[in-house]
């Protein structure tokens, strides 16, 4: 933990870069810096040194806010905030990862060589058939440079004698994923005979590398393995240019290929998900640039399954998705070259949206000419709708499903609500148990109750070694949290101040997020108020507990007949329902 840097920086000044603030009561609110909106529901807390906003949920501290907003990891961005404000590095932090980050910028640095190796290639006598290859693919002088292109030529060992002469060993080699070991235990070069892709992260290093034959052989492309600082499903090709585009939306193709065509006919917001569907990390990651996504893979069965996968990942963290499919089963790299970028910008013009690409699968996939078939259809749109949260959404795509596919729009949108109007007319049927005690129904989430008392104590942490005597570390169920409170009372122990910023920073952004938004509801006034607050905690905690116990004994009692056991059981629910009772109050 670095609470001195953390100390140092403030966060309403880091902040007010990319949003103007303004000062409302205790806090600073501005127009949210990460999704588009016309009134302001993004507040930072000066007090707290965090941040959270209302309309996307996204919260943390200037840690968690740097690594969104720039895209770096966690490293990187205590180096921004040093370089940025000339608050010096914590020691303990640069000893802790320095292992880490200095081999991954020997690995960065090697692909650099290696990149460098390759391009030079090109030019070369081993690159003529390479360069042959690449004016047959249509691909200009200046995008084989823009890409970094370049050629590994059909030799065993090449670029290894290559890094080893610059002072590489073997062990860098393997671990950078350029060479590897034979059986007989030689090393030999990865890529070999390859037209050479160098894959760049959102900065511009060079981080992989895939390679395809210049034939019809088989592999048709070998990629870099992944390594201390390559992750394929966290990475995006070409993000590195695409992010600067002047468009507010980002084209997602499926291979090198595609992204690069694209770019040079001038489609310049462009990534490729490099083959694989779209994971959560990608989508998070394209979510700092914009929030509008098309996606346009090869309309063969393997890229539709990975366009529906794709479409849903997107959509559930918050991005307008639509799709393009390219007429006659074209790639978009086919397709650009034969039409050009206008007609694909047509194409994007009239994508589908999430719905309506849905509905036109499903069709493919019912007998519409049966009414079991059409039935089948309307059922499944209706599931693709009903997952849509706004309501007016719902509405207007459904109608415009209603007329494509010639169906009463009424049938599709009745459908869509009918779980809805089950929901609010249901008739809850008392449960029949022996004791004629109705089970109880938990209204606090445990974990919510744990983040609140974690933050408690990070308000004052005086009440730390108290909290510990009464409670212990029994009192947390999830893991994440058990391991904070633990750290905590390390720190508190080696005299050491944590802050409630601090604590989002030992946990991924999701869980900081959670961490904001139940530190926006939580107020440090006085001594006394925490210390209530806390005891409200420990007894919500206890009764969310005891609850579930009682509904446990209450459900064993149900299932046995043995008189023995029904009369332990019922000692202990007399117990339990005594307790809750108490706790309830
Ligand atoms: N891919 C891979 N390994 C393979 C095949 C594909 O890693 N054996 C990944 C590559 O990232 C590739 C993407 O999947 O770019 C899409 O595959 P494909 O459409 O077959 O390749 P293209 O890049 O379109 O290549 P080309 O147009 O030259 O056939
Ligand atoms: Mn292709």
């Amino acid at each position: 933990m670095s609470d001195d840097f953390l100390s140092k920086i403030d966060i309403v000044d880091i902040i007010s870069d990319y949003t103007t603030l303004k000062r409302q009561g205790n806090e600073y609110v501005g127009l949210c810096p990460f999704h588009g909106e016309k009134t302001p529901s993004f507040h930072v807390s000066r007090e707290k040194q965090t941040y959270y906003c209302f309309g996307c949920k996204r919260g943390g501290n200037v840690i968690t806010f740097i690594r969104t907003k720039e895209g770096l990891d966690y490293y990187d961005a205590l180096k921004y905030l040093s370089d940025k404000t000339g608050v010096e590095l914590p020691e303990k932090e640069e000893k802790g990862d320095v292992k880490k980050a200095k081999l991954v910028n020997k690995i960065i640095e090697m692909n650099t060589v290696a990149a460098r190796f390759f391009h030079k290639n090109l030019r070369s006598a081993y690159g003529k058939e390479a360069l042959e290859y690449i004016k047959k693919r249509q691909i200009m002088p200046a995008t084989v440079k823009k890409f970094g292109l370049g050629f590994a030529p059909d030799s065993w060992d090449l670029l290894i004698k290559h890094l080893l002469s610059k002072g590489y060993t073997e062990e860098d080699i393997l671990a950078a994923g350029l060479g590897i070991r034979t059986r007989s235990k030689t090393l030999i070069d990865r890529f070999r005979n390859r037209l050479m892709f160098p894959i760049f992260d959102v900065r511009g290093n060079v981080i992989a590398f895939g390679g395809r034959v210049l034939d019809n052989g088989l592999p048709k492309y070998i990629n870099s393995p992944e390594t201390a600082c390559y992750r394929k499903k966290e990475n995006l090709y070409g993000l590195n240019f695409a992010r600067k585009s002047e468009q507010n939306d980002m084209v997602i193709v499926e291979g090198y290929m595609d992204a690069i065509s694209l770019y040079q006919a001038g489609i310049d917001n462009v990534v490729a998900s490099l083959g694989t569907a779209l994971t959560a990390r990608q989508a998070l990651l394209l979510k700092r640039y914009t929030d509008n996504v098309i996606i346009c893979y090869d309309a063969d069965l393997a890229g539709q399954t990975a366009t529906l996968k794709g479409m849903d990942t997107l959509a559930e963290k918050g991005c307008n998705v639509k799709v393009i499919t390219i007429p006659e089963g074209k790639d978009p790299d086919d397709f650009i070259k034969k039409e050009g970028a206008g007609a694909f910008r047509k194409l994007i013009e009239k994508a589908d949206s999430l719905v309506e690409y849905k509905a036109k699968v499903f069709k493919k996939q019912c007998d519409m000419e049966t009414t079991a078939g059409k039935v089948r259809f309307l059922k499944m749109v209706a599931e693709a709708l009903s997952k849509i949260d706004n309501r007016m959404e719902v509405e207007m795509y459904g109608k415009k499903i209603a007329q494509d596919y010639d169906i009463s729009p009424e049938a599709i949108l009745s459908e869509v609500y009918k779980d809805e109007k089950m929901y609010t007319t249901k008739n809850v049927q008392p449960p029949s148990n022996p004791l004629s005690f109705p089970s109880v129904e938990s209204k606090n989430d445990g974990t919510e109750n744990e983040r609140r008392l974690l933050i408690l104590l990070a308000m004052d942490n005086d009440y730390i070694p108290e909290f510990y005597e009464k409670e212990g570390d029994s009192f947390f169920e999830d893991n994440d949290h058990l391991l904070i409170f633990k750290e905590m009372l390390r720190s508190y122990r080696d005299k050491k101040t944590v802050t409630p910023a601090m604590l989002m920073q030992m946990v991924d952004e999701n869980k900081a997020a959670l961490f904001a938004q139940v530190l926006q509801t939580t107020h440090f006034e006085s001594k006394e108020l925490i210390e209530k607050a806390i005891d409200e905690a420990i007894r919500k905690h206890r009764l969310a507990k005891t609850e579930r116990q009682y509904n446990e004994v209450l459900a064993a009692l149900k299932n046995t007949r043995d008189d023995e056991t029904r009369e332990k059981l019922k000692n202990e629910f007399a117990i339990l329902n005594r307790e809750l009772k108490k706790l309830k109050r």
